[in-house]
């Protein structure tokens, strides 16, 4: 890839007080999977077929005993900030906490900024998104997580995607709990922003001044200029790119969704209230642009994923770009496009942009690949800052090699190496990339 040239061609200098970070999450990397509850994707992994190598993540990465190791490793990055995630499983357990007490003091004593997320993904077991009351038990969790790290702690992070943990999770059935619902998982997707809206407020009720939302968005391109993908396409759009960010940042859902939306008989209008709190900052999670068309039938392979016949839209393979090792299509132009429009969409209620994760599976420790499309995105992410868009930070998904959930371990975004047997840790090219970008920053 276009390695010269980037070695030729100085990054340009992002704002003072740009935040550089790297994210993991908790049921990805921390194993330990005996000394917390169970959580739904214990229950997923277990049942055979489930996961592509049939692996668990009871061990993955070791990072419940291994953090210092890591943070060791953040300390050689020079990174500002670490996003991870707190398991909820692992704070309903005796002495849960007190692991993520350990980790966040480790954090600030390497001069590394803590940002936690509160959910990704790793529900405990007897809890369900398609019952209101979970939402009300996520903030009951967040009041005791705040209270116990919100002395160290500034930056807050809800959700992390409840686009893919509605869509994979409950509509499709790819992840846990496994659901296959389709449009009928759309609860989930309420109850989930109603959870993000109450711990909007748990968290500012604890102090914290420094609150958003992970949520996955990508530009959404039309297959043809047909009537028929154009409207397929502006539907697929809509599910990702507008139905968890409008109710965030207007108050309401977009229409088009019409009698789809639960809650449309009633009693939504006050939880939207809730859902848009005024958040300090809003993170977008960008890998990759979706092609969208017209129905095709079943069996269509989607990021890994086979969509069901019935869908109202089907997504068509991106040609003439590289493709990552999880054939996700390489195209940085897609998030310096995807920002400026949401400033335009949202105006003065979309407050200053993180870029809460960007990343790409490739094997090997000599991963030029991965620096190009690092190096790519960045420089994309720059042109939409120059553009008037108010970025303010930029994490890589991710540290380390880990459980890609349904993929198992064959997918690796890590700027560090993990040998899942000896659980080695070996840092890539890309790390030693992503270093000297964080140093010439300063
Ligand atoms: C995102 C998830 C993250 C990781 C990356 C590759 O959708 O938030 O946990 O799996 O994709």
């Amino acid at each position: 890839m276009a390695t010269d040239a980037m070695a030729a061609d100085a990054m340009p200098r992002f704002p003072d007080g740009f935040l550089w970070g790297v994210s993991t999450s908790a049921h990805q990397i921390e194993g330990a999977a005996g000394l917390r509850a169970p959580s739904v994707w214990d229950v997923f992994t277990a049942e055979p077929g489930r996961v592509r190598d049939g692996s668990t993540a009871a061990v993955a990465c070791d990072h419940y005993h291994r953090y210092r190791e890591d943070v060791a490793l953040l300390a050689g990055l020079g990174v500002d900030a670490y996003r991870f995630s707190v398991s909820w499983p692992r704070v309903d357990s005796p002495g849960g906490l007190d692991f993520y007490d350990r980790l966040v003091d480790e954090v600030c004593a390497a001069g590394v900024r803590p940002v936690p997320t509160l959910f990704h993904w790793d529900l405990p077991v007897g809890l369900d998104w398609l019952e209101r009351d979970t939402a009300a038990r996520f903030a009951e969790y967040v009041s005791v997580v705040a209270e116990r790290l919100g002395d160290r702690v500034g930056k807050w992070i809800t959700l992390n995607e409840p686009a893919e943990h509605t869509l994979l999770g409950h509509a499709l059935g790819t992840h846990a709990p496994g659901r296959t619902l389709l449009f009928d998982a759309l609860p989930a997707a309420h109850h989930q922003l109603l959870a993000h809206g109450l711990a909007v407020r748990a968290l500012r009720a604890a102090g914290a001044t420094d609150v958003g939302i992970a949520n996955s968005h990508g530009p959404t391109w039309p297959a043809s200029d047909a009537p028929a993908d154009r409207e397929a396409a502006d539907f697929y759009d809509l599910l990702l790119n507008r139905l968890f960010a409008d109710p965030v940042l207007t108050g309401r859902y977009p229409e088009g969704l019409g009698e789809l939306m639960p809650g449309s008989a009633g009693g939504v209008e006050a939880d939207l209230e809730i859902i848009s709190e005024p958040l300090d900052w809003y993170g977008v999670n960008y890998y990759a642009p979706a092609r969208v068309g017209a129905p095709q039938g079943a069996g269509i392979e989607f990021g890994g994923v086979t969509l069901p016949a019935g869908l109202p839209f089907s997504v068509r393979a991106i040609e003439g770009r590289p493709l990552t090792d999880f054939g996700w299509p390489v195209v940085p132009e897609g998030l310096a496009g995807v920002l400026p429009g949401f400033r335009d969409r949202y105006g003065d209620r979309l407050p200053p942009v993180v870029v809460t994760e960007n990343g790409c599976a490739y094997e090997g420790l000599d991963d030029r690949d991965r620096i190009a499309y690092h190096d790519g995105h960045v420089r994309a992410l720059h042109r939409a800052v120059e553009a008037g868009v108010d970025v303010r930070g930029y994490f890589v998904w991710s540290l380390l090699d880990n459980f890609e959930w349904a993929e198992g371990y064959g997918r690796r975004f890590g700027l560090v190496h993990v040998d899942f047997t000896t659980l080695e840790r070996t840092p890539k090219a890309s790390y030693g990339w992503f270093r000297d970008l964080v140093a010439g920053q300063r």
